[in-house]
C-alpha cells in the first residue's frame, strides 16, 4: 500500500467544548473546523499539527459508536487515519491480504474526505482508517 502520511488521529471525547481549553489553551493548537457527521452520529473538531490533523470525536447520540467506545474504554485515541492515493485500491489490496474490512467501499467522512475503516481484529488492535 502507498501511504503518504498520517492524515489524522481520531480522539474520542465526551465534550469538544470541555476539551478546547486543553487543545487550544495548553497545546496552543487552533480549532479551524467543527462539523457534525450525521450518519456517524458524531460532532468533530479539527486541529492542524503540521501535515497531520487531530480530529476530536464527540458522540451526538447514545447509540453512537463513539459513545460506546467511551463507555468501554474511556476518552482517548480512537483511530489512526492514513492518507492513500486511492481508498478503493488500498481496500482491494488489504482485502486480498486477508484484512477484515469494516467498509468494503469508500464513504463520505468529515472535511469532504473519502474514508473507509479496517477492522481492528486485523490491524493489531488499532482501528485504522484509510482516506483521501
Ligand atoms: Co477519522
Amino acid at each position: 500500500m502507498d501511504i503518504t502520511h498520517i492524515e489524522h488521529l481520531g480522539i474520542a471525547v465526551k465534550s469538544i467544548e470541555a476539551s478546547l481549553p486543553y487543545y487550544e489553551g495548553v497545546l496552543g493548537l487552533k480549532c479551524y473546523n467543527i462539523e457534525v457527521v450525521e450518519d456517524q452520529k458524531v460532532k468533530t473538531a479539527f486541529f492542524k499539527v503540521g501535515q497531520t490533523k487531530i480530529e476530536l470525536l464527540e458522540p451526538t447520540s447514545e447509540d453512537s459508536t463513539i459513545a460506546k467506545f467511551i463507555e468501554k474504554k474511556g476518552e482517548g485515541i480512537h483511530h489512526i487515519a492514513f492518507a492513500v492515493p486511492s481508498v478503493q485500491d488500498a481496500l482491494d489490496e488489504v482485502a486480498s491480504k486477508g484484512v477484515q474490512l469494516i467498509d468494503k467501499a469508500p464513504r463520505a467522512g468529515a472535511e469532504g474526505l473519502s474514508i473507509a475503516f479496517l477492522h481492528p481484529k486485523s490491524t493489531c488492535g488499532v482501528l485504522t482508517e484509510l482516506c483521501m
